[in-house]
């Protein structure tokens, strides 16, 4: 069976950005630690009516131009977001029927910062079982929608933005090579968002708590992120074979940029080689990725053949990543 390949990446972010000097007038808050603690200096927010679908069909649209795909050329859609449209449907029904994608089926998929990662695993099994040809993943998250503006430990660091990728079969020799996935629910409550959910439905009371907005202990995160974003490079290229040194990049979940130097630092890599785009968008969750990706593309800094790992890690908490040998045999 061939393995999954990225034949095309497509991104959207809202044009409304909002700097650290920005968010400084409402929030005590400075530039100076925004830019020192986390690398960020601004990030995109959403203009009244734009959702995670309209942002992650923007992105959609764009991509079956980059490919010169029709719509019904599309066999599925993956939507890894943790700020769905509504709780239900999902997101990949409302993404479907604004591109009208109509031969595909799709579902959305909740694992935080590393739904993305997930979701391009679970996206790679479908076209290397067989099953399909053409598999769009989406990553997008208006994470305005869920954070306390008021919160400074929250409000600064994250942003609204839509990824999107193609997943096709590859040439031998090229494509999703293999991955390295856990989860450890024992950390659920170091990041989370309380109600609104079966456990506490969404009251006048929950609202009144502040409990329908994301709550983080980002000390603890912190370190959960840094051990194990290189615990999980090393294991998957290990595991076929590779070194770190072998990586020509490494597109890892962007959430901090003390957390990517430190992961650089344990790997023993050149800082060029860890993609970030922190100080443009900060943290767009399930978007992260193929925003950074989409950078190194534009950069001219990925070509083919070169082996690559994305990694990333989130609330659940979850973890992992993948490796991939980058292009296809004619791309
Ligand atoms: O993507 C999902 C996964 N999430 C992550 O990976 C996030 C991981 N965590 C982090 O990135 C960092 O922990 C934060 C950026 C969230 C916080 O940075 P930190 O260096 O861990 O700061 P801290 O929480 O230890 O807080 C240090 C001080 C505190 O003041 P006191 O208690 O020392 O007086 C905070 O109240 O910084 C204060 N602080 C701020 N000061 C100015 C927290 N946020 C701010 C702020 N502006 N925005």
């Amino acid at each position: 069976m061939p393995a999954a390949t990225i034949t095309a990446v497509a991104t959207y972010l809202p044009d409304q950005v909002v700097s650290n000097t920005d968010l400084q007038r409402t929030l005590d808050t400075t530039d100076a630690w925004i830019t020192s603690r986390t690398g960020i200096r601004e990030r995109r927010r959403g203009a009244p009516g734009e959702t995670t679908s309209t942002m992650g069909a923007h992105a959609v649209s764009r991509l079956l131009e980059k490919r010169g795909l029709a719509p019904a050329d599309v066999d599925a859609i993956i939507v890894a977001t943790i700020t769905p449209d509504m709780v239900f449907p999902a997101t990949a029904c409302l993404i479907q029927d604004q591109v009208g994608l109509s031969n595909a089926w799709g579902f959305d998929l909740s694992a935080a910062c590393s739904g993305f990662l997930y979701a391009l695993t679970t996206g790679a099994q479908m076209i290397s079982s067989g099953a399909h040809n053409r598999v769009v993943v989406v990553g997008a998250d208006l994470m305005s929608a869920i954070i306390d503006q008021d919160d400074r430990t929250t409000a600064v660091l994250f942003g609204d933005g839509a990824g999107a990728i193609l997943l096709e079969p590859a040439d031998p020799g090229y494509g999703v090579i293999g991955f390295q996935h856990r989860v450890d629910g024992s950390g659920r409550e170091d990041l989370y968002m309380r109600a609104g959910g079966s456990l506490r439905p969404a009251s006048a009371e929950t609202v009144a708590a502040g409990e329908h907005y994301l709550r983080q202990n980002g000390r603890a995160v912190f370190k959960f992120a840094v051990r194990r974003m290189a615990e999980c490079v090393e294991l998957v290229v290990q595991q076929h074979g590779y070194t770190p040194a072998d990586l020509a990049m490494i597109i890892p979940h962007q959430a901090n940029q003390r957390i990517l130097d430190a992961a650089t630092e344990r790997l023993g890599i050149a800082p060029d080689r860890m993609a970030s785009v922190l100080d443009r968008y900060g943290n767009t969750t399930d978007a992260t990725l193929p925003l950074a990706l989409a950078d190194v593309l534009e950069r001219g800094a990925l070509h083919r053949g070169d082996l690559i790992v994305f990694v990333a890690v989130g609330a659940g908490l979850t973890s992992g990543a993948l490796l991939m040998r980058w292009g296809s045999g004619n791309r």
